[in-house]
């Protein structure tokens, strides 16, 4: 067996894609893999790029030309991930080479690529230049369960659902209804096709995931069974690696003192991740909900996610003076470290895969308000499989907020919740010690990458 320290002239490139809700996985698995003797080497977009400084020992390499400006600003999420994928194989392929002629003089190699399944342009690529290459997925195994059914159900009809609210049960795709379903906005096909490149890694040599037993078990065997390479449920990534600065945004730490005056579990933490936004009055509905909850909450509102504003310019009058010191809202939150400080006993969520596992993994009960895509599908695992969260539908209105702040900060469902949530994290901490699933798993990959 290879010792540890011989690993580091084993390379690994790992290709990350641009977006907040990707790039902490993938960076969060380079450090698990850095922490296990291997040499680190992202490949990442000049856009979006995570910042080296919180990395001293990792190669960062930057995969020029992949992407026109104005197209990132057009907000088509088919067409700016077909265009990426489009234009970054070519660069990302030479990147390729030069490292590989690099390494002819420093008897280092690359061993395995490993690429966000939204950057399948990288299989390609590492395919053309004979290199093994693994795929990390960073959403949920009941999303890519659902993702494969899509064509079938667009076949039969069920597929954009004509009427979006309906809980008819999807067939097929229990616990799913058709609200639940991976929505998104126009036409279906251009993000069809995107999804069915993601799904296509048939020359990988793994499948990764960024997902854990306890929750996913059954899933993960359904899945498995149709699948034709080992698989690895490795998570939550953010638990097993070591902790490292995966924010693109500048994280407002000073919550942390304000939290530090509140009492336990009586905050409610706001947030929708780095994608969703809202109009302005969902905007305001959201306001008064909190501040008539009577609740403490913490709202993280990113610049730009209040659709008509740079950030909180459309805060409602009075609203304020309301909460005095009893809310706080900041542009971006040290979302892990808020989630574990004791004083946090609920979260408001879009319920993008990260933020649930970061909630599930600290015990934190949780409103699901999804917006888009997975988020959905997320949000009824949450609150109908797990029952670690309750459903915020139809518009955004505030006495429909104040109410759900209240049954899940102070009823007795939220103190159920918050029981089982608890379980989970007792379950996931297991999960991540020797012998526990995740741990069990991250040992075969490392082993199965010395084997490549
Ligand atoms: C996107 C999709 O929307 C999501 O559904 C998919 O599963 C991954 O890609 P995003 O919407 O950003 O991600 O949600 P999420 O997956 O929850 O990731 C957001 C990340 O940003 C989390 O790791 C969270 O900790 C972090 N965050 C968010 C902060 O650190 N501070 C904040 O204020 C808000």
């Amino acid at each position: 067996m290879e010792e540890r320290g011989q690993r580091s002239n084993r390379r690994l490139v790992l290709v990350a894609c641009p977006y907040q809700g990707h790039i902490t996985p993938m960076l969060n698995l380079a450090s698990l893999l850095h922490s296990k003797g291997f040499s680190i080497v992202i490949a990442h977009t000049q856009f979006n790029h995570p910042h080296p400084s919180g990395f001293p020992n990792f190669t960062f390499a930057p995969i020029p030309n992949c992407l026109p400006k104005d197209f990132l600003s057009s907000g088509d999420a088919a067409a700016i991930f077909a265009s990426l994928n489009t234009n970054c194989e070519g660069p990302l392929r030479q990147l390729l080479s030069d490292m590989m002629a690099q390494d002819e003089a420093t008897e280092s190699k690359i061993s395995c690529v490993i690429y966000d399944t939204l950057m399948y342009c990288a299989d390609a690529a590492a395919h053309y230049m004979k290199l093994p290459r693994m795929a990390l997925r960073t959403s949920s195994i009941g999303t890519q369960l659902i993702f494969s059914e899509l064509p079938w159900l667009r076949r039969e009809g069920y597929f954009p659902p004509k009427d979006h609210s309906s809980k008819d049960p999807v067939p097929g795709a229990y616990p799913l209804r058709c609200k639940d379903l991976p929505l998104f906005n126009g036409d279906p096909e251009p993000m069809m096709r995107v999804i069915a490149m993601m799904l296509d890694i048939k020359t990988s040599s793994a499948i990764l995931w960024n997902t854990v037993d306890c929750l996913e078990k059954q899933l993960s065997d359904q899945v498995q069974k149709k699948c034709h390479v080992p698989f690895f449920s490795l998570g939550p990534l953010h638990k097993v690696a070591p902790a490292s600065p995966t924010s693109i945004l500048e994280e407002e730490t000073d919550c942390l003192l304000w939290l530090d005056k509140q009492a336990n579990n009586s905050v409610i933490y706001v947030s929708l991740g780095s994608l969703a936004s809202m109009d302005e009055r969902e905007f305001a509905e959201t306001a008064w909900g909190l501040a008539n909850s009577g609740q403490p909450f913490l709202w993280a509102v990113r610049p730009g996610s209040v659709r008509g504003s740079e950030w909180i310019e459309l805060l409602p009058e009075g609203f304020k003076e309301a909460i005095g010191d009893t809310g706080r809202v900041v542009r971006w939150a040290p979302q892990k470290d808020v989630l574990a400080h004791r004083a946090v006993g609920g979260f408001w969520t879009h319920c993008g895969w990260n933020s649930t596992l970061e909630s599930i993994s600290e015990g934190v009960p949780m409103i699901c308000r999804p917006c888009f895509m997975d988020q959905n599908v997320n949000a009824r695992y949450l609150c109908h499989v797990w029952r670690v969260g309750l459903e915020l539908e139809g518009d955004l209105d505030q006495k429909e907020i104040e109410q759900a702040v209240r049954r899940l900060m102070a009823g007795e469902e939220g103190k159920e919740m918050r029981l089982r949530a608890a379980a989970f994290k007792d379950q996931i901490e297991l999960s991540i010690k020797k012998s526990g699933s995740s741990h069990t798993a991250i040992e075969e990959l490392v082993n199965l990458i010395i084997s490549l």
